[in-house]
């Protein structure tokens, strides 16, 4: 098999019912270009990006299904930018009256984060009972391009938070992730070499890719709309974190207040949502495959760290990918490094 479900970062759907004909998406599936992504595994060009099978007929069932209400805010990430820690900090603000950081039965100390935040390719695809957040507001997540959201997100007052990492850290992490994941499906996968690898990366057949397309994209939309838009970087988390959960609580319309302030609760959740504490909960120690098919817990925390690039590209390799991120984003004001 091309394509396993490797990438199935998430849970469990109850929406089978709203998944279209199978002969309609193999239809589909069989007129998209197709090519080997940086991995190896089969993937189809749909509207200008790459997706495997199985996150492709997510994809769709999404894009013709789901109704965005106003108050729905909603994580955008390229896969290894540092969704799991964007989902454990939005949980934490967003929700801290009604779950302090120090309650022993937070929510985040018993689930993944990618438990309570479920991404919407795979809350629409055929897993297995993944449930639609309830109540207000409803915290979601993706990977797609902004031009492959649904209308009512586009057109509804729900906010976007987009997060993104640099190129160079997002590749490797890519690469050490879906390593793993391939092997456990089949020890024997066939893996290009790193440069080819990279190579593909650079051409954008990767997950999602063309990387740079969907960050120009929200980068823009944030410049032309920053109430719809929040744009972060990983390596900002990393540098200044307080000033970063203040950043997005005032985006979300629930600054912390001065007593707030006072009595320290923007460091504490900082601390919580950190590599080291989250890395070290049970639940995300656990090789259990808990809220994610296919995905062990704790294959969402490696390192945590800005520059492991260095271990695995040369330095040569890493200028030609820097050379491409400059030329895409020339003219755009965006700088990635
Ligand atoms: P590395 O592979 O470089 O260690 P995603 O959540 O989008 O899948 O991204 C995973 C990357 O974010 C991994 O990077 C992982 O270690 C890192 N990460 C996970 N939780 C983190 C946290 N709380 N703080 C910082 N980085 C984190």
């Amino acid at each position: 098999m091309d394509c396993p479900q490797e990438d199935l970062p998430v849970i469990h759907s109850t929406q089978r019912d709203v998944l279209p004909p199978p002969s309609e998406f193999q239809e589909l599936l069989g007129s998209l270009p197709t090519r080997k992504d940086m991995m190896n595994a089969l993937h189809y060009c749909y509207n200008g990006f790459w997706f495997c099978e199985a996150i492709l007929e997510g994809t769709t069932t999404f894009q013709q299904n789901f109704q965005a209400q106003d108050t729905d805010i909603i994580l955008v990430t390229a896969p290894k930018s540092g969704t799991t820690w964007l989902k454990s900090l939005v949980f934490s603000i967003t929700c801290r009256l009604q779950y302090k950081i120090s309650d022993k039965n937070h929510p985040l100390v018993t689930t993944n984060p990618h438990g309570l935040i479920p991404f919407f390719e795979f809350l629409y695809g055929d897993n297995k009972s993944l449930h639609m957040p309830v109540g207000k507001p409803r915290l979601l997540a993706t990977h797609l391009p902004y031009t492959l959201l649904p209308e009512s997100i586009k057109t509804s007052k729900c906010k976007i938070i987009y997060l993104c990492r640099n190129p160079r850290d997002t590749f490797v992490s890519m690469w050490h992730f879906r390593k793993k994941i391939l092997l456990k499906f089949d020890p024997s996968w066939q893996f290009p070499s790193i440069e080819e690898s990279l190579e593909r990366f650079c051409e954008g057949v990767s997950k999602y890719g063309p990387f740079w397309e969907q960050i120009l994209q929200f980068w823009k939309l944030s410049k032309e709309s920053p109430e719809k838009v929040l744009f972060l970087k990983y390596e900002d988390l990393k540098g200044d974190i307080i000033a970063q959960c203040k950043n997005i609580a005032d985006y979300l319309n629930c600054s912390f207040s001065s007593e707030e302030e006072n009595e320290g609760v923007i460091e504490d959740i900082a601390k919580f949502c950190s590599f080291e504490h989250l890395s070290n909960l049970e639940v995300n120690k656990s090789n259990e495959e808990g809220n994610v098919p296919l995905i062990e817990n704790n294959m969402f925390f490696r390192k945590g760290e800005i520059g492991d690039w260095k271990n695995l590209l040369t330095t040569s390799m890493a200028e030609k990918l820097d050379q491409l991120v400059e030329q895409k984003l020339h003219g755009s004001g965006l700088k990635l490094n």
